[in-house]
């Protein structure tokens, strides 16, 4: 099996089976996503303790690419600082993105898997959705962030 197929069954594992696909109520933050080009909205939840966020959880409806990359997300952030949080947003959008950077998708894991979705600019939205949400939580930001 070579990568490009290990990353394509991640993404549709994911899809199938999203990791903590459930509300949090009541979480200590939250907020919504929505992707207007296409409708899709996703409701990101977490809860904090001592500096670190001890749960998180995303419900809503969308793609198999953002669905998987929410639960992707929240895999890889659950138990992290909020500061390590915010840095692996940056890591994840400039791999989505393609920025210069010094990150090497080999390091993020199975957030790797997405990595390819940077061939196709509408998917890198679908993708970095949750993230922006994730953000949108943590800066308490009350108005739903779009991808727009
Ligand atoms: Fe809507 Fe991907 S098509 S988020």
């Amino acid at each position: 099996m070579d990568l490009r197929d290990l990353y394509q069954d991640i993404i549709v594992d994911h899809n199938r089976s999203p990791r903590n696909f459930r509300l949090i109520d009541p979480a200590d933050l939250q907020a919504q996503g929505y992707n207007p080009l296409c409708g899709d909205k996703l409701g990101v939840y977490l809860n904090l303790r001592d500096g670190r966020i001890e749960d998180l959880a995303f419900q809503g409806s969308g793609c198999a690419i953002s669905v998987a990359s929410a639960s992707l997300m929240t895999e890889a952030v659950k138990g992290t600082s909020e500061t390590e949080a915010r840095k692996l947003y940056e890591q994840v959008h400039d791999m989505l993105t393609g920025a210069e950077t010094d990150v090497d998708p080999m390091d993020l894991g199975k957030l790797a898997a997405l990595a390819g979705v940077r061939e196709y600019p509408s998917r890198v939205k679908c993708a970095s959705l949750c993230w922006h949400t994730l953000i949108a939580a943590l800066d308490k930001q009350s108005d739903a962030v779009t991808t727009e």
